[in-house]
């Protein structure tokens, strides 16, 4: 829904930067929309190899992906980069659109990164930066085991990681307010925004599932030491795939989440 409605205003066979793919799924998304409506180029950056390798795959299947109505050229090109030292205008560019998502807030400068971004978009072509929105829902709010309201003390710790993330980058550089005014403030035009909600419903099917046993894992990686010991107690309980409370097995976990997307045009 977010890459058709992202691809559907640009020109013919456009190129399009997916800047700190990750695994890939925008990626996929981005080719699928592409294909639909008459091809293009897609570059994929990552610093990680194995992320970079997996969205490539990705991205390059649903590339082949024919059907009826989908059977135009989509080029997929992956570039490993270290964004916090390499300009993606030298990487790839210029492109029609450029989508970074959930990728800045990593760099020290981020306004100076949202102007490197800038810098690869061509006239006339959009930058959309995927960041902020509501923390993601997966658990209810009595578990039957631990104290009830685990998920507002994840999302508190997670906060709490994200401020400790921003002061431990090396070079970090404060921002100074939202992401609206960094884009106009950088020459961007129709500078606006859109939010979407990723809504999967209890009883979960078994994806649904699998992606919250991997975001509790990820809470605990980033923010497990912030956690009280009691709260860590519950949550290695509903990790254990033994333990009847495990999460992968679950019927009452679901997943809610609003993501924001910042768009501005290059004049
Ligand atoms: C939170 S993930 C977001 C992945 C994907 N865009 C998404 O929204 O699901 C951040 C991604 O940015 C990549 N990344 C972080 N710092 C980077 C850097 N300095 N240069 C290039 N990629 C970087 C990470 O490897 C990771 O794939």
């Amino acid at each position: 829904m977010v890459a058709r409605r992202l691809v559907h205003v640009l020109p013919d066979k456009p190129m399009v930067l997916d800047v700190g793919c990750g695994a890939g799924g925008m990626s996929v998304a981005l080719v699928e929309a592409l294909s639909a409506r008459g091809g293009g180029t897609v570059v994929l950056i990552d610093a990680v190899p194995e992320l970079l390798d997996a969205a490539t795959s990705a991205a390059r299947s649903a590339a082949t992906y024919e059907t009826d109505t989908t059977t135009a050229t989509v080029r997929v090109r992956p570039v490993l980069a270290d964004l916090a030292a390499e300009r993606p205008v030298e990487i790839a560019g210029p492109a029609q659109l450029v989508w970074a998502s959930n990728v800045v807030h990593h760099l020290p400068d981020q306004r100076a990164a949202v102007l490197g971004l800038i810098e690869a978009v061509a006239p006339g072509g959009w930058l959309a930066l995927a960041e902020g929105g509501l923390d993601g829902k997966f658990l209810p709010f009595d578990l039957g085991i631990g104290e009830p309201g685990l998920q507002d003390r994840l999302a508190a710790a997670r906060a709490q990681w994200f401020l400790r993330m921003r002061e431990n980058t090396e070079g970090s550089v404060r921002m100074h307010g939202g992401w609206n005014l960094v884009l106009a403030d950088a020459g961007l035009v129709d500078v606006t925004a859109f939010t979407y909600l990723v809504d999967h419903p209890a009883p979960p099917k078994q994806a649904v599932r699998d992606w919250a046993v991997n975001r509790l894992k990820w809470h605990v990686d980033v923010a497990g030491d912030l956690l009280h010991p009691a709260d860590r107690r519950t949550v290695r309980q509903l990790l254990d795939p033994q333990d009847p409370a495990f999460l992968g097995l679950r019927d009452d976990v679901f997943l809610l989440i609003a993501d924001t997307v910042y768009l501005g045009r290059k004049p």
